[in-house]
């Protein structure tokens, strides 16, 4: 498959382009997340937005082939390769219920016995990477491989400085990952475990790389080169857990809003999948109180309303 690039589609520029209108008339855009010092100095103001077509064919305003930091986007991709490898005994080491807590939440680990509630707050994500880690001996170039092949950018890379600014403060992922190892659920040792989710949390992307990258999911599994990643049923699993977790206790308002399997991170990105039809990704990093862009769902709530495009 040929990767396309273009900024003239008849169909999605112009809502794109309008959509970048309305937000740059927007105040009040949110803070950029400071507990990962590296990420404190984005401006809040940046605001990229990129919609790829289920042929490679990619559209973006703004800021759209600027890289930011993936961070928990990536959670996305680490489940997808993990649930590629081992299937459904992966549901029984995390579980996929929405948590309606925090993305960095401890409180319900030790009531529900180590289990994280799904794979996209972090303890979850930890025990997906973990059990990748596990399996390849690499996760987190496993992943970057991935994400340059989807993309079609072999440029992409983990970001140093950002992987050490989070490791610097790492204290709770550390306690959620040794809570989770007195367990049971963590096979790998814990300074293992961190160091390949934090360089999982720091590759730098651009929404053209993650709405590409995203593609596998509205094309029901199949990668950018036609081979399969996902079963159709995985890829529909995937995205339910995107539509009821994806953005943390914010989910319901996000779905209520957008109407969209999604992924948040902290650097102010959000992916976003409509089944059967195209990928999105926005990014602006300003942040809500809950850690999701709000320029990001303010502009994929009008996309969908806009062109009519939801799951719903
Ligand atoms: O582990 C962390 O806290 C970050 N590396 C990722 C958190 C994140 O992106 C949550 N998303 N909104």
């Amino acid at each position: 498959m040929v990767i396309m690039t273009t900024t003239s589609s008849f169909t999605f520029l112009p809502v794109l382009e309008r959509i970048a209108e309305e937000i740059s008339r927007t105040p009040g855009r949110g803070r950029p997340a400071d507990y990962i010092p590296a990420l404190a100095a984005c401006d809040p103001r940046s605001f990229g937005m990129a919609v790829a077509e289920l042929d490679g064919t990619v559209y973006g305003v703004g800021e759209w082939r600027q890289p930011f930091s993936t961070q928990s986007v990536t959670k996305v991709f680490t489940l997808a390769l993990d649930l590629a490898r081992e299937g459904d005994e992966l549901w029984e080491h995390v579980g996929r219920e929405p948590s309606g807590n925090p993305f960095n939440s401890l409180v319900q680990l030790e009531y529900e016995n180590g289990i994280p509630r799904n794979p996209f707050i972090n303890a979850g994500a930890l025990v997906v990477t973990d059990r990748l880690q596990t399996r390849t001996g690499d996760a987190a170039g496993e992943l970057l491989a991935f994400l340059r092949a989807e993309s079609g950018n072999t440029a992409l890379d983990f970001d140093k400085e950002v992987a050490a600014s989070e490791n610097a403060f790492g204290d709770r992922n550390a306690a959620l990952a040794h809570f989770m190892a007195s367990y049971g659920n963590i096979d790998n040792d814990v300074p293992v475990l961190l160091d390949q989710y934090f360089r999982q949390c720091s590759i730098a992307a651009s929404c053209a790389d993650l709405a590409l990258a995203t593609g596998f999911l509205a094309r029901h599994g199949i990668r950018a080169d036609g081979s399969r990643l996902l079963t159709r049923s995985q890829a529909k699993q995937v995205n339910a857990v995107m539509l009821t977790c994806g953005t943390y206790d914010a989910a319901g308002d996000f779905a209520y809003r957008v109407g969209l399997p999604g992924k948040s991170g902290v650097g102010g990105g959000i992916i976003a999948v409509v089944p059967g039809r195209c990928t999105l990704c926005v990014w602006s990093p300003g942040l809500d109180e809950r850690g999701n862009s709000v320029a990001g769902v303010a502009a994929l709530d009008r996309f969908t309303t806009l062109t009519g495009l939801s799951v719903f």
